[in-house]
């Protein structure tokens, strides 16, 4: 029996975070064993939001590296660059005529982008789930690791995968949004505002390529207050947001000690805070550091590319080949 084919896609906009880490990457990881895993860099979305490219040879070594020494593992799961694969591109032309204009409009994410940057609204950036549903279908993919925020994708996905089907047979199975466990973990930004995010407040989101120094810096300054009046008190978010990164990088009975004096109110919030940082040291400077000792092996870095791209490219071309059939776009 073939393994159920998974495929994922992360934008090269910025560093890993901490949020990015717990909430995605260790779930691909995980997923490594038990089905045939695509994770791809999708380099052509970010040029949507990000026309310069100045940073993105760097941006995109840097993540390969960091996805790497994360756990992803080049032999058991097919780690590639979006751009390495033109048959996305191919399959992105013929999914673009099933998409409507009006219900790429009315995508949530478009409509924030508008929003956020009137100045650069492009049609790569209106037919960026088009992009996406290529990335996924070309593999004919059947589950998707996301967060919420991409349910709508997917959605959208599914429709194109449809229409396409029913106008010219049976290609694509429809996909559908995975993750282990029920409940994705949520990493606030340090000030207690959103979430942590790959381009801004930075100084409030934890990166994996981020300094001892720094570590402890933005956590000493992690938003707290005068602690609780009263036993038992609920927790304000930014508060409980600490305990949750207690929760992944502490001890149980680190984390049991904390919740105590919180709940006696004795808490002192610096020497949890200390506390914490030091255990986040702890748990990323070994992962910053082999990051950087993949980063520094072109060599290396370049045979995972070489390699990503061959088996993205065999799985893709035989997808085309089925699309191209299916169209009738064949003449030789
Ligand atoms: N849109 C996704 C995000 O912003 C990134 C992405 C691109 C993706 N292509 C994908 C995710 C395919 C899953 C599958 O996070």
């Amino acid at each position: 029996m073939s393994k159920e084919i998974v495929l994922s896609g992360i934008r090269p906009t910025g560093n890993l975070h901490l949020g990015n880490y717990f909430g995605a990457v260790r779930n691909w990881v995980n997923m490594q064993t038990e089905f045939d895993c695509y994770y791809c860099i999708v380099d052509w979305h970010s040029l949507t939001t990000h026309p310069d490219t100045k940073e993105l040879r760097h941006n995109v070594l840097r993540m390969l590296s960091e996805l790497v020494a994360s756990g992803l593992d080049p032999e058991k799961c097919v780690l590639y660059v979006q751009s390495d694969v033109p048959e996305i591109a191919e399959l992105y032309l013929y999914l673009n005529m099933m998409a409507y204009k009006g219900e790429l409009e009315k995508t949530t994410t478009f409509k924030d982008k508008v929003r956020s940057h009137p100045e650069n609204i492009n049609a790569g950036l209106l037919t960026y789930p088009v992009l996406q549903s290529a990335d996924i279908l070309i593999h004919r993919a059947l589950k998707v690791p996301v967060g919420k925020d991409q349910a709508q994708h997917l959605e959208m996905c599914r429709n194109f995968a449809e229409r396409f089907n029913h106008r010219y047979g049976e290609v694509f199975p429809l996909p559908q949004a995975f993750n282990y466990g029920n409940d994705l973990i949520k990493i606030m930004s340090l000030d207690g505002n959103g979430k942590m995010s790959k381009s801004e407040n930075q100084m409030n989101t934890l990166y994996l390529a981020d300094n001892d120094e720094l570590i402890r810096k933005k956590i000493m300054k992690a938003k707290t207050d005068s602690g609780p009046t009263a036993p038992n008190s609920l927790k304000p978010d930014y508060i409980e947001n600490l305990f949750g990164l207690m929760q992944l990088v502490s001890a149980a009975d680190t984390i049991e000690k904390f919740e105590h004096d919180f709940n006696s109110c004795v808490i002192r919030y610096g020497d949890m805070k200390k506390q914490l940082a030091e255990d986040m040291v702890k748990f990323m400077s070994p992962i910053r550091n082999k990051a950087t000792e993949i980063e520094n092996d072109k060599a290396f870095l370049s045979r995972i590319i070489k390699t990503g791209s061959e088996k993205a490219r065999a799985s893709a071309q035989k997808t085309i080949k089925l699309v191209r059939d299916a169209v009738g776009v064949n003449y030789i």
